[in-house]
């Protein structure tokens, strides 16, 4: 791949700020905590494994820039990056790995070495969670077939992880293996991940796609030209219910209707055991200029009141399965 989503280069964090593409392709510096949760909270950079990647890094800068003292630096900075989106699992996961680590060596070891411990923890979820999207990718391939018409919605791809994504990891393995797959791919209003970053990095990596507007996904099925459908997810709850992207649910809806397999993709750091049900997880409300307003032009009237919820629960009943890095997810009731 000649793109990346996240990268350390000595000191800094890079990224791609996300909200530029596919127009622009510009690499952002990230150097203060602070940094790292204005890209999260304002999507420079999104998709859940990615937040998690990048709220470690920021723990690590925290502590890299701080001459105070280093557990209420490092416990200021986990407090605000806790804040800055509240759906994805993956971002209190990965801040709670760092604190455990932080807690387990900062009293034996001296500043310099601390630093230097937590940008190698960071690295390493970094590293781990390459590892688990290759891996998803070779676990969904299975269950994909050559020819087969694939439907996304958002994006669940190498911009959202460390590397290869997860719905589209499926895609990119059986791509490799010779597999001849086309892709209908979700403009996935009111963001458009779909139209400026799945069809984006698809069409980087040679895949065949055909965007379509969300609406169009119940006619693709009933003509019988979708084979399967394949999601990310953003947090998965004890019993199976899956938070992802507004229109994920009704997707699973459809899919049902026309008895079409609908896959979830995600690594076990979207598993939350602490989540009993769908029901519990937090959907973030996001503003209404994301549905009013598309690239400075007004597309609804001044001051129009809206309802912009930015994810939904599918409920594990219109889940085919939930491929992970360690296989097929069981549920727990
Ligand atoms: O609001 P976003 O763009 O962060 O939402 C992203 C999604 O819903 C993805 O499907 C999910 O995070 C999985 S990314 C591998």
């Amino acid at each position: 791949m000649d793109f990346f989503s996240l990268k350390r280069v000595n000191d800094k964090i890079k990224i791609i700020d996300q909200r530029k593409l596919p127009e622009e392709y510009v690499v952002e510096t990230l150097e203060t905590y602070e940094d790292v949760y204005y890209a999260i909270k304002d999507m420079k950079l999104r998709g859940a494994p990615l937040i998690g990647i990048a709220a470690a890094y920021g723990l690590w800068l925290a502590l890299k820039n701080s001459e105070g003292d280093l557990t209420k630096e490092f416990t200021k900075a986990y407090e605000l990056l806790k804040t800055s989106r509240p759906t994805a699992v993956n971002l209190f996961w990965a801040l709670d790995r760092m604190k455990n680590f932080f807690e387990m060596i900062h009293s034996e070891k001296k500043r310099g070495e601390v630093v230097a411990a937590l940008r190698n923890e960071a690295d390493k979820i970094f590293e781990e969670d390459a590892e688990c999207s290759r891996k998803i990718g070779e676990n969904l391939n299975k269950f994909i077939k050559d020819n087969y018409r694939i439907l996304t919605h958002c994006n669940a791809g190498a911009l959202a992880t460390a590397k290869y994504g997860t719905a589209l990891a499926g895609i990119y393995v059986a791509n490799e293996e010779g597999k001849k797959i086309s892709v209908w791919v979700d403009e996935t209003r009111p963001w458009l991940q779909g139209a400026r970053l799945t069809a984006w990095e698809l069409n980087q990596n040679g895949i065949e796609t055909r965007l379509i507007v969300d609406s169009a996904a119940a006619l693709l099925m009933k003509k019988g030209v979708v084979d399967m459908v394949i999601v990310g997810a953003d947090r998965v709850a004890r019993n199976g219910d899956v938070a992802n992207k507004i229109g994920t649910y009704a997707l699973s809806v459809l899919a049902k209707e026309h008895n079409i397999p609908f896959y979830v993709a995600a690594p076990s750091s979207t598993i939350d055991e602490n989540t009993k049900t769908g029901d519990d997880i937090i959907i973030e409300e996001r503003s209404d200029e994301e549905i009013t307003v598309i690239k400075g032009n007004r597309i609804a009237p001044e001051n129009q009141r809206c309802f912009n919820p930015v994810f939904d629960i599918t409920p594990f009943e219109n889940i085919t399965a939930i491929i992970t890095e360690n296989g097929e997810f069981k549920r727990k009731l």
